[in-house]
């Protein structure tokens, strides 16, 4: 996706207190800032299945990365079941779950481990793939993930991932479909957690050091 489609979370433009909307109690302290509300990342999720399915040639199967991206796919895939393309058609759609992991705390961990078998793998073969990701940090576990997949020859493979991370750390990868391009904190909220907290809130929030003492393992 070209950077200039996607939007920019600045601490200029994106900056409300965690007073300015609802937060779970229990996670009171653990938060910094509401980086962007609920409603905000309903409204880019409509603008983003809008052009994943103007780009549609025909079926899709939409493989959900667990389990960060399960809030993000949820809320994409009731959105693209009810448009249709632009002769008309809709979109016959399969959905795959993948679970991959390489976080420790707020540190990747530099190892990706991903649980496809062999038999869910062959399942991919000439078929047209959208990958579904929460966020883009250093890159690795998509190129990781894609260079397995791209073994098992689908027809295509399209990515879109509800954030990007503005790091140094970058391998420079960028999505087919990004929604919002963030600053380089460790950001939860929206089913994306730290050590499996705060999947439970849905405004995606940076995490205060209060919250990274209280849930590190
Ligand atoms: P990457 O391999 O460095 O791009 O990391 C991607 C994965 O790390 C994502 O799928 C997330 O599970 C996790 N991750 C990276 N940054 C964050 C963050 O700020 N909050 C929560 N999870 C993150």
């Amino acid at each position: 996706m070209d950077p200039r489609k996607w939007i920019d979370v600045t601490p200029e433009n994106f900056n409300y207190s965690l007073d300015h909307f609802v937060i779970p109690s229990h996670y009171d302290k653990d938060l910094e800032s509401i980086l962007i509300p609920h409603g905000v990342i309903m409204d880019r999720v409509e603008k983003l299945a809008r052009l994943i399915v103007n780009d549609c040639k025909g079926p899709l199967v939409i493989c959900c990365i667990l389990k960060g991206g399960h809030q993000y796919f949820a809320d994409l895939v009731n959105v693209i079941k009810k448009l249709t393309t632009k002769d008309g058609h809709s979109i016959p759609l399969s959905l795959e779950f993948i679970r991959v992991k390489s976080y420790h705390n707020d540190a990747s961990s530099g190892d990706v481990r991903i649980s496809l078998t062999e038999e869910e793998c062959q399942e991919f073969k000439g078929k047209n793939i959208l990958i579904v990701e929460d966020i883009i940090d250093t890159g690795s576990t998509m190129v990781k993930l894609l260079k397995r997949l791209e073994q098992y020859q689908p027809s295509s493979i399209r990515v879109t991932s509800l954030l990007i991370k503005k790091t140094p750390k970058s391998n420079g990868y960028i999505p087919d479909y990004v929604g919002f391009a963030i600053p380089d904190a460790f950001v939860v909220g929206y089913a994306l957690d730290y050590n499996e907290y705060f999947r439970d809130l849905d405004h995606i929030c940076v995490i205060s050091e209060h919250g990274k003492q209280a849930y590190a393992q």
